[in-house]
């Protein structure tokens, strides 16, 4: 088995404005993820979260610096860097099912692993749902699908970019706990950028607070509370806090 890695050593990415002037939206970032870790990226708006993610997927190219994924550099997409966005971008055309598919369909793998769609849908609790089109699903079951789009594929590093953040609380609390299940299939990799906490914390082994741009990390935490995590426990509560104290000095 591949033992997963990334490492984003100085990576510099500065925009023009459209103005001429020069943005920077990371300078000299560094971070580094092992095998199966879940790690949140918790910062300000603007500060760079999604261009970093965008630089792992492949989307976007740094000026500066080295960003490996398994001691390979990154120079473009690849299906085992997976990208899940905040608006579900689920193809209209297709159904529930045959979105999930997709991937599966596109590298030739359908005939051989068809059960693993159905496994997919039945985790995250789409079964009765597959026959549907976006335009006929709710924003929870949208966010699901691309989830189970994404995680279908197995991927070594799972990208999410506040993939949860459209939905009510008890919609995002019953998807993180499916997160968690898909996840402990494959234990891919996992880089999750959140503006909500309690969600990093819930999730993650380690939550990173970034600065106002250039993000910088200006603190670390590493999470080791057991799973299933109880969001009410003092332990949990005082994680929490600390995140919320190291945002609150920027
Ligand atoms: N393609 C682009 N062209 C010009 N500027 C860009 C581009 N993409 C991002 N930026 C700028 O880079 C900075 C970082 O943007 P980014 O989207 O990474 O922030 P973010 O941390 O994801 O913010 P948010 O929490 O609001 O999603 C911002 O100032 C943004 O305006
Ligand atoms: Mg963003």
């Amino acid at each position: 088995m591949v033992e997963h890695h990334l490492l984003a050593k100085d990576i510099t990415r500065i925009y023009d404005d459209g103005d001429g002037n020069r943005v920077h939206a990371l300078d000299h970032f560094n971070l580094e993820i092992d095998h199966g870790e879940i790690v949140s990226l918790v910062g300000p708006s603007g500060c760079g979260k999604s261009t970093f993610l965008r630089l792992v997927a492949g989307l976007d190219l740094p000026q500066d610096g080295r960003l490996a994924y398994n001691h390979q550099p990154i120079n473009g997409p690849h299906y085992d860097r997976g990208f899940v966005f905040q608006d579900s971008n689920l193809f209209p055309w297709l159904s529930v099912y045959d979105n999930i598919a997709f991937g599966l369909k596109a590298r030739g793998l359908y005939r051989k692993s068809r059960e693993k769609v159905q496994e997919l849908i039945e985790l995250v609790g789409l079964q009765g749902f597959e026959n549907l089109y976006p335009y006929q699903i709710s924003g929870g079951m949208a966010g699901r699908t691309s989830l189970a789009r994404t995680f279908i594929q197995e991927p070594g590093l799972i990208l999410l970019d506040e993939p949860l953040s459209a939905l009510d609380a008890f919609t995002r609390m019953a998807i993180q706990d499916e997160i968690i299940k898909i996840w402990e299939r494959c234990k891919p990799i996992i880089v999750l950028v959140t503006h909500d906490i309690e969600e990093a914390v819930y999730l993650s082994d380690r939550v990173i607070v970034l600065s106002p741009r250039p993000g910088k990390v200006i603190g670390e935490f590493q999470i080791t509370l057991p799973r299933p995590r109880n969001r009410t426990a003092d332990d949990f509560v005082h994680i929490r806090r600390e995140v919320m104290d190291t945002l609150h000095f920027i």
